[in-house]
């Protein structure tokens, strides 16, 4: 049941509702406030689909360079050293692209590698689960748009899967070599995120965005 309106959610999209509060005098005040009211509501949407549209560029300028790196790092040292090296860079590449648009990027997981990426607000367990429920249900995930904060902030989601077999040697099941799987479990000792096969879902991008910060880099 709670899963049937997990999954409604997902296709919930977003729209100011603009409840005006002014009482009908006559026709002329009527009119009038209709017609602010059709620019509150215009002004809404089209900060919900700038904010849509910015949450894709940023996730997909996040998830290259996270790419990049490990693709470098494991060229550079192996994948037990790339390991490593995700290990202290991950999270200081999400912290300064959050810095340098004003929002916070996290990745979100149900399967664990680092608790630092469990989900911190009910909105993201929430976006989780579903996916994870269309996953489930062979159901196809899309990116989605939340008010969070009173309104003030928009919550940002989209699914990661495991999109290639470079993922499986740190992801996978058998392709992780012995030495791989060592350090991961010397470093990540509740280590959740193994088993994966190609397709499978890994977890999810966050990206907050203020509303001002939409706003700012927007309009
Ligand atoms: C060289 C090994 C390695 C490879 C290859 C790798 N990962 Fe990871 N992955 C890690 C490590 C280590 C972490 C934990 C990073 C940290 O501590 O911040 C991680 C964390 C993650 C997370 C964050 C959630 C969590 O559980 O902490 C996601 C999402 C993720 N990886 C997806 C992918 C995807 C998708 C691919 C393929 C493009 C991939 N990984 C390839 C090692 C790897």
């Amino acid at each position: 049941m709670k899963k049937q309106i997990l999954g409604t959610i997902l296709s919930l999209t977003l729209v100011g509702c603009g409840a005006g509060t002014e009482r009908a005098i006559d026709r002329e005040s009527l009119q009038e406030g209709m017609k602010k009211q059709e620019v509150k509501v215009l002004r809404e949407a089209d900060i919900l689909q700038a904010a849509m549209e910015w949450g894709d560029e940023i996730s997909q300028e996040a998830q290259k360079a996270l790419l990049t790196t490990l693709q470098e790092a494991i060229a550079s040292r192996g994948t037990v050293g790339a390991v490593e090296y995700c290990n202290v860079a991950a999270l200081p590449l999400m912290d300064s692209l959050s810095n340098a648009y004003g929002v916070t990027v996290r990745r979100v997981s149900h399967k664990l590698r680092n608790p630092a990426d469990a989900p911190l607000i009910e909105m993201e367990e929430i976006l989780l689960e579903a996916y994870v429920y269309n996953e489930e249900n062979g159901l196809k995930s899309e990116s989605n748009l939340q008010k969070i904060d009173g309104g003030e902030t928009l919550l940002y989601t989209k699914p990661i899967t495991i999109g290639s077999g470079l993922c499986l040697s740190c992801h996978g099941k058998d392709e992780i070599s012995t030495e791989t799987l060592q350090k991961i479990n010397e470093l990540y000792p509740n280590d959740n995120a193994t088993g994966h096969e190609l397709n499978s879902l890994r977890g999810m991008w966050s990206i907050k965005l203020p509303k001002s910060a939409v706003i700012n880099a927007k309009f």
